[in-house]
C-alpha cells in the first residue's frame, strides 16, 4: 500500500470522544519511548507527524490520524512510565485499557517492544492481557538499527520463544527501524490485507 496523504485529526481523553464513523483503524502501542511516534511518521513518510520526543511520556492523549481519506492510524499513550504519579498513570490506564476494549472498528493492534531488550515483565503480562480479552495483535519490534544483525536476530527468537511457553500460536511479529524504514513494507502490506479482508 502507498500512503499518498495522512492528516493529523483529534487529540481525544476517552474513548467516547474519538471520531465518529466506522472507517478501519490500526493503534500503536507499547512502553514510553519504544518509538511509536517515530514508527507511525516513519510509515506515512511525514516526519512531524505524530510528536515524537527523548523524552518518555510525551504522548498523553489518543491521536488520530487520517490515512488516504480511508482509514485511521491512531497513536496511543505510552504504558509504564515510572515518573508520573499514580493518579496520572491511572488515568492513563483507564484511557488506554477504554480504548482498547471498546473502540469496534480497532481492527489490530500493533504492540511495539524494543528489540535492545530482555522480554519485560509490563509488555509479557499486557501481552496476556490482550489475549484474555481477545483483542487481535501483532507485536512491532522497534529500534532495529540499534543492533547487530545477529544479536537482533537472537532476541527476536529469545522473545518469540518466550511467548510460545504460553501461546499455542504466535501473534505475527515484524522487525523494524524507523531510522532505516525497515520493515514499513511489511507493516503497510499486512494493514492493506486486514482493510481488505
Ligand atoms: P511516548 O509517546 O513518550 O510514549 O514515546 P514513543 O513510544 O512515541 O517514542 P518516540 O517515537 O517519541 O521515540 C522515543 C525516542 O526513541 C526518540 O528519541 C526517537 O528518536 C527514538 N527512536 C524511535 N524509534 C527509533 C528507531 O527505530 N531507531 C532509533 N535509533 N531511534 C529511535
Ligand atoms: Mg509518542
Amino acid at each position: 500500500m502507498t500512503i499518498t496523504s495522512a492528516e493529523y485529526i483529534v487529540s481525544s481523553a476517552r474513548v467516547e470522544q474519538c471520531p465518529e464513523g466506522q472507517m478501519p483503524e490500526f493503534a500503536f502501542i507499547g512502553r514510553s519511548n519504544v518509538g511509536k511516534s517515530s514508527l507511525i511518521n516513519m510509515l506515512t513518510g511525514r516526519s512531524g507527524l505524530a510528536k515524537t520526543s527523548a523524552t518518555p511520556g510525551k504522548t498523553i492523549l489518543i491521536n488520530h490520524f487520517l490515512i488516504n481519506g480511508q482509514w485511521h492510524i491512531v497513536d496511543l499513550p505510552g504504558y509504564g512510565y515510572a515518573k508520573r504519579g499514580q493518579q496520572q498513570r491511572e488515568e492513563l490506564r483507564r484511557m488506554i485499557t477504554g480504548y482498547i476494549l471498546r473502540r469496534e472498528q480497532m481492527m489490530n493492534l500493533f504492540l511495539l517492544i524494543d528489540a535492545r531488550h530482555e522480554p519485560q515483565r509490563i509488555d509479557l503480562e499486557f501481552i496476556t492481557w490482550l489475549g484474555e480479552n481477545g483483542i487481535p495483535f501483532s507485536i512491532v519490534f522497534t529500534k532495529a538499527d540499534k543492533l547487530s544483525k545477529s544479536k537482533l536476530a537472537a532476541n527476536v527468537r529469545t522473545y518469540l520463544s518466550r511467548l510460545s511457553e504460553e501461546w499455542e500460536e504466535l501473534p505475527p511479529h515484524f522487525v523494524t527501524s524507523s531510522e532505516t524504514k525497515q520493515g514499513k513494507e511489511e507493516l503497510l502490506s499486512y494493514i492493506e490485507e486486514i482493510i481488505n479482508s
